[in-house]
């Protein structure tokens, strides 16, 4: 996309990505993801953050539409991660008289990652810097996503450029704000880009929220996703619940099955979960991306989990998961569990051993069974889902 002009003087001068097949080598990208860069134009010019390296040259056309990159006096740096930073080079040697403006802790990052020294000045939290009619005042939000992170305001159109925070995946389809675009599309994929992404950091972000709640935000301009203007306050909500982990009263059932003995029980745990009336959805490890089974178990208060026994342990697309789910410390679920085996048994028990290190809580009946469940095994089963269910709707009541 072209310059998008914000306000007067304030122009989104980013990209759409939809090359990228895993973001950061991990994450799937099925609709793509967007690089925001804001230039402002003033008595001095500053651009805030750049694009990922490979998207270099479609950044600096945009500039090129608003002015000429040589006349670029700051280059703020809200992160220094490359997806962020990685036209970091290109735009210093196209504009000669560039101040790079960021934390101290962004200082040994841009030595490590461009042997960059020399231009940077950093700047100190609650600083306020003049570009003319505008100005921007630095807010340093520690580990969202990395330690330098800062968010940077702009008090004259109360425009909040939050950095990672508030942002998404999702390409920018056609439309930059709230309102131009359809949010069922961009919401699912903010949950998965927070939890899978910022997930780990959720006492930062909590930090950074409350940080904000002086601030009269107009605009957010996150540096991935729409830019909320319509209602700045649905995606500071929605982060504010992901970061709490309060989860929604339903329910994210995962299974992995090799020879369809688990997926049957798996049907019947989904009868009983919708004989209560809970929210389901049922997600298959196998054909899924753990990004994706993360994601719904940070929207949902409750997880029913199933897998066969497999080399004595836990079938791995489950483990991967649970461990993903470890790994950005997913805290507070409810946990319903069942599992097959053939002969020596294994997989309940390393699924339950797991979660009792995250300290999530078991509900209802354990179901363990070996090869294909019985009907008594399958009643069971539905009391699983019937238990779980019941509970996560009690909880929300
Ligand atoms: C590759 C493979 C490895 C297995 N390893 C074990 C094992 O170590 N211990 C065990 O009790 N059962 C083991 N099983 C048996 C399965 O757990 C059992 O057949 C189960 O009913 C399969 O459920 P599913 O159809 O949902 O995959 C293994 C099965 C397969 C195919
Ligand atoms: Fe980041
Ligand atoms: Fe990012």
């Amino acid at each position: 996309m072209s310059a998008i002009e914000l306000a007067k003087g304030i122009f989104w001068v980013g990209v759409n990505d939809r090359e990228t097949d895993l973001f950061e080598s991990v994450w799937p990208l099925p609709q793509g993801v967007s690089y925001n860069s804001y230039l402002i134009v003033d008595e001095k010019v500053a651009l805030i953050d750049t694009v990922k390296g490979p998207f270099a040259l479609e950044l600096v056309r945009n500039i090129e539409e608003v002015l000429d990159p040589g006349k670029l006096d700051y280059l703020v740096v809200n992160h220094m991660e490359p997806d962020h930073s990685g036209a970091l080079p290109l735009i210093r040697r196209l504009a000669p008289n560039l101040k790079i403006l960021g934390t101290e802790k962004a200082r040994g990052l841009l030595k490590a990652l461009y042997g960059i020294e020399e231009g940077f000045e950093p700047v100190w939290d609650g600083q306020k810097l003049s570009l003319g009619r505008h100005s921007l005042i630095f807010y340093e939000t520690p580990f969202v996503h990395w330690p330098e992170t800062m968010m940077t305001y702009l008090p004259e159109e109360k425009i909040l450029f939050s950095g990672d925070a508030f942002g998404g995946f999702g390409a920018l389809d056609g439309g930059l704000f709230d309102y131009e675009l359809d949010l069922a599309r961009y919401e699912p994929e903010s949950l998965r880009y927070f939890s899978n992404i910022v997930g780990m950091y959720t006492n930062p972000t909590q930090r950074a929220i409350q940080r904000l709640k002086g601030l009269e935000i107009r605009t957010i301009a996150p540096s991935h996703g729409p830019v909320w203007r319509k209602d700045p306050s649905r995606i500071v909500g929605l982060y504010d619940r992901w970061s709490r982990m309060e989860g929604e009263p339903g329910v994210v059932l995962i299974y992995g099955s090799m020879y369809g003995d688990t997926e049957l029980l798996a049907e019947r745990v989904a009868r009983g979960v919708i004989a209560k009336g809970a929210p389901l959805r049922v997600m298959d490890a196998s054909r899924t991306h753990p990004s994706f089974l993360l994601a719904e178990t940070w929207r949902y208060k409750a997880l029913i989990l199933g897998a066969p026994t497999y080399d004595g342990g836990v079938f791995v697309p489950i483990e991967q998961f649970l461990r993903l789910a470890q790994r950005k410390r997913l805290q507070h679920r409810l946990v319903g569990l069942f599992g097959s085996f053939g002969w020596s048994g294994g997989a309940v028990k390393a699924m339950r051993s797991i979660i009792e290190e995250l300290k999530w809580e078991l509900v209802g009946p354990v179901v363990e069974f070996n090869g294909r469940p019985t009907e008594a095994e399958l009643e069971q089963g539905a009391a699983l889902g019937r238990a779980v269910a019941e509970r996560v709707l009690k909880g929300s009541e």
